[in-house]
């Protein structure tokens, strides 16, 4: 590092500057609490080369919905339509996504702040790599910090994996209610899989999207109720 750098380190103003100079090699840490907010963060994202997604994006997708919602839904990758306008969940997916919040009452304007594991879309919307979701996992847990959730919704296994780590299927973990650094969360199918399956029949993968997503409801009601 030049001296020039170290020295600004020094100054009151520097918080962006300081992000400037986080290294963008993906296995270098960015600490938490190095973001005061979604702003600054998405703009780090739009810079971002930790990984080699940075080099085919169009946008960064950071999140859309309320920055102080009580409940978080983390998916896997922007698609097509997100990588465009830079907005989570924003194609035939995400319709969906918004139809079986808004069955139980939940928008993205109170409740829900959705993000995804990976900022940047990957080519021809395959799955992430392990160094991927690796080298963008500090911005999810920067997201996580900043909009603090009660409750956080994992759709599908790259999202329950990318998280916690955890490599589970999704049709075995989904609607059992898991506990991560706090935060109450609760794996679901991604809505993906539903588009792919739309039965709705006795323990089809909607019918069972619409327990879980009872249950999500009944659990918010219940931790409002307590509070
Ligand atoms: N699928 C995801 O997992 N995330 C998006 O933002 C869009 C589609």
């Amino acid at each position: 590092m030049s001296s020039e750098i170290q020295l600004s380190l020094f100054n009151e103003e520097s918080n962006l500057n300081q992000q400037d100079l986080i290294p963008t090699d993906g296995k270098i840490p960015i600490p938490p609490g190095t973001y005061n907010n979604m702003a600054e963060l998405a703009q780090h994202c739009n810079q971002c080369q930790r990984c080699e997604l940075g080099s085919t994006r169009t946008h960064a997708v950071v999140g859309r919905g309320n920055l102080k919602a009580p409940i978080m839904v983390v998916g896997e990758a922007p698609g097509q339509n997100e990588d465009e306008t830079g907005l989570p969940f924003v194609g035939r997916s995400g319709q969906l996504l918004d139809k079986i919040l808004a069955s139980v009452d939940l928008t993205t304007e109170h409740d829900v702040y959705i993000a995804n594991i990976n900022k940047c879309r990957p080519p021809e919307n395959r799955v992430p790599t392990p160094n991927e979701m690796a080298a963008c996992l500090p911005y999810l847990l920067e997201q996580i910090r900043l909009v603090n959730p009660k409750i956080i919704l994992l759709t599908g296994a790259t999202a329950v994996k990318g998280l916690t780590g955890d490599k589970r299927g999704i049709t075995k973990i989904r609607g059992q209610w898991l506990e991560w650094e706090g935060h109450l969360c609760m794996p679901i199918f991604h809505p993906s899989y539903l588009l792919r399956n739309p039965s709705k029949e006795q323990g089809s993968p909607k019918w069972l999207m619409w327990q879980d997503i009872r249950a999500v409801r009944a659990k918010y009601d219940e931790i409002r109720e307590s509070n």
